[in-house]
């Protein structure tokens, strides 16, 4: 009788058990081999440039789903193991797109900083490349906020670096990335509608004109010369 009950309560147990870690994996989504970057500040800290219900729904939603994709698409596929830049470089159709976007929002969302942390004008090396290729720091903010306003559609604008150090300015749609190009990037401005119409609605140049205040250059300075 004794062992009886004592197979139970171990049966029980492990029932308990199995169900408590699959409830975990299912909250936490441990088994993903993509993760979304934590960002290093509250979701209403990059106000009023940027609202918090803007924040939920690109970091949230927009940028989840897509790293959803790839974690889906990737299951069971050698790309399970690369490291997301190398699927960006080598892969096509759907895996790239989504990969690709989950790539540029990871840059995106880490580029920014609440106004008070961030760093306003780039110093050292940057800012000297920045002279150099562009004249100045506010003459290639005119470029870049001129480039992604006049972009037709969805798709991103980036400051990048080409292998002897230069610095690029380009426009790419949809979910382009400088690295498919042999370029490192430094800066993306995400001109997808769902980035700027909480807050600016069809305004694209004024989301754009405001975004300065919260892109911290101490994160760009820290990605030039990295190539
Ligand atoms: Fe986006």
């Amino acid at each position: 009788m004794i062992t009886i009950l004592l197979l139970l309560k171990l049966l029980f147990m492990s029932v308990s058990t199995t169900t408590v870690a699959a409830a975990m994996t299912s909250a936490t989504d441990t088994t993903a081999v993509f993760k979304l970057p934590e960002l290093p500040y509250e979701m209403s800290a990059l106000e009023p440039y940027m609202s918090e219900e803007t924040l939920r729904y690109h970091y949230g939603k927009h940028h989840q789903a897509y790293l959803n994709n790839v974690n889906r698409m990737v299951a069971g596929t050698r790309y399970e193991r690369e490291p997301l830049e190398e699927i960006v470089r080598e892969s096509d159709g759907a895996l790239l797109n989504n990969a690709a976007q989950v790539l540029n929002h990871n840059i995106y969302f880490l580029t920014l900083a609440p106004e008070v942390a961030a760093k306003h004008e780039p110093e050292g090396a940057l800012a000297a490349a920045i002279k150099r290729d562009f004249g100045s720091f506010d003459a290639m903010k005119v470029q870049l906020a001129k480039m992604a306003t006049s972009l037709f559609g969805s798709g991103w604008v980036w400051l990048a670096e080409n292998k002897n150090g230069n610095l690029v300015i380009l426009s790419e749609s949809n979910a382009g990335n400088p690295i498919r190009h042999g370029l490192t990037p430094l800066l993306g401005i995400d001109v997808w509608e769902h980035a700027y119409y909480i807050d600016y609605r069809n305004d694209r140049a004024r989301s754009i004109d405001q975004l300065w205040n919260i892109i911290d250059w101490r994160v760009v300075e820290e990605r030039y010369g990295k190539r």
